[in-house]
């Protein structure tokens, strides 16, 4: 803290170098280190103070992803920060606790540097949340899991050159930055907090063995209950917090199946719609420290009312743009008003898949293809998966922070075509 009663964060985007394979090292990025960055924590209501400094020797910009908060602080290419710069955003943290993560958002540049590392998470706490018997130990029993696919080459490098339409479609799953992990654990319940932080893989997250989990949140906080499945799908962005039982002495292993994916064509194995991957392998201790059950309920969650919305906007992905036209800096594309609700109706007139994300707000999904949302949809999102053909609609509310000049931004997360010009600006005024 500082005198002003802030939290202060240093982040510095460095360049670094890192052994996935043993012997063989390839250049990396991070934040204070050689790759990823140190995990934020803040509690809602809190002020935060961030010094980021650029030790890169390019442009970067860092984004806190799903962070209710000035357009000036949001970390887009409106506040690119040149090399040995520092920038200083500072804001109120003003939202529910959740699992959110910073990483660059420099125009053009962003799939490049988030491939080469730099990403982090930037854990909210609050009041309600603490209150409640999940797990929440740091490290302990609550796990922070960062995943991502990469492509190494014959040397163990960092392989960017083999892509396909969709991005870098990796041979080696990173989880907070190590290849083929192991965890153990001592307590008979661990909640995973999973973001997927790939470029363009999506995943669908379960249990070598099936066993089913409760996921207790998805991308902006808590479900209104756990919800028991088997299966959890994230597309590049998104998170999920599960929460799983374990068996003293045995081991489980968390693996990603082939996502459903709402497509049959021949773009599924381009998001790795065909893959099984071992994520990560998880070890329980002979004698494990008992936990108490899960509550029934997690938050208060409304139902949306799609009547609180003033306007209707469309949104049509197609090739790599968006209604029609691609990424303008200088161009703003939708102006909203603060303290209202809009439906945003996001359809895929493509034969491609690809996901929607919007800045600064927390959205609810209506409906998915004229059907009400499943349970991994029902609570608190900022990033949705659209297939091919499929249509979205969503309800947000915008604000309160409104600015007249700086934009926020929405765009498909598949980075690469964020890149390309797969985004849009929008004004809260
Ligand atoms: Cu995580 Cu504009 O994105
Ligand atoms: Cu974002
Ligand atoms: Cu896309």
């Amino acid at each position: 803290l500082d005198g002003d009663g802030r939290r202060v964060f240093d982040l510095v985007a460095q360049d670094g170098e890192r052994e996935f394979v043993p012997g063989l090292s390839t250049p990396t990025r991070g934040f204070n280190g050689d790759h990823l960055g140190p995990t934020l924590r803040a509690r809602q209501g809190e002020r935060v103070a961030v010094r980021v400094r650029n030790d890169l020797d390019e442009v970067t910009t860092v984004h806190w992803h799903g962070m209710r908060l000035p357009a000036a602080m949001d970390g887009t290419p409106h506040q690119a920060i040149e090399p040995g710069e520092t920038w200083e955003p500072t804001w109120t943290v003003d939202q529910p606790a959740a699992t959110l993560w910073y990483h660059p958002h420099p125009h053009g540049e962003t799939e490049k540097q988030v491939y080469q590392g730099l990403a982090g998470l930037f854990l909210v706490d609050d009041p309600e949340e603490a209150a409640l018997d999940l797990p929440r130990e740091y490290g302990v029993d609550d796990i922070p899991l960062v995943v991502r696919d990469v492509r190494l080459d014959g040397q163990g490098r960092l392989d960017r050159e083999s892509r396909n339409p969709m991005g870098v479609l990796g041979d080696t799953v990173l989880v907070n930055g190590t290849a083929g992990p192991y965890l153990e654990v001592e307590d008979e319940r661990v909640r995973l907090r999973l973001l997927n932080a790939s470029t363009a893989r999506v995943y669908d997250f379960g249990f070598a063995d099936d066993r089913g989990f409760a996921l207790v949140g998805t991308d902006g906080g808590l479900l209104a209950a756990p919800h028991r499945t088997t299966r959890v799908r994230l597309s590049p962005g998104e998170r999920a917090e599960i929460v799983v039982d374990l068996v003293a002495g045995e081991s489980t292993v968390l693996r990603s199946t082939p996502p459903d994916l709402g497509t049959g064509d021949a773009m599924t194995g381009r998001v790795g719609g065909r893959d099984t991957l071992d994520i990560l392998e998880i070890r329980a201790a002979g004698d494990l420290r008992p936990a108490p059950p899960l509550p029934d309920t997690l938050a208060d969650i409304p139902p949306p009312d799609p009547a609180e919305s003033v306007t209707t906007r469309e949104f049509v992905l197609s090739g790599r743009q968006i209604n029609g036209g691609s990424m303008d800096m200088s161009r703003v594309d939708e102006v909203v008003v603060r303290d209202t609700a809009e439906t945003w109706v996001v359809r895929n007139d493509h034969n491609q898949p690809h996901n929607f994300h919007v800045h600064d707000v927390r959205f609810r999904v209506l409906d998915l293809d004229g059907d009400p949302p499943p349970p991994p949809l029902s609570g608190w999102k900022d990033t949705v998966y659209v297939p091919p053909g499929g249509e979205v609609r969503l309800l947000i509310r915008f604000g309160p922070h409104t600015d007249p000049e700086v934009p926020y931004m929405y765009h498909c997360h598949l980075l690469l075509h964020e890149d390309l010009g797969m985004m849009g600006q929008f004004l809260v005024v």
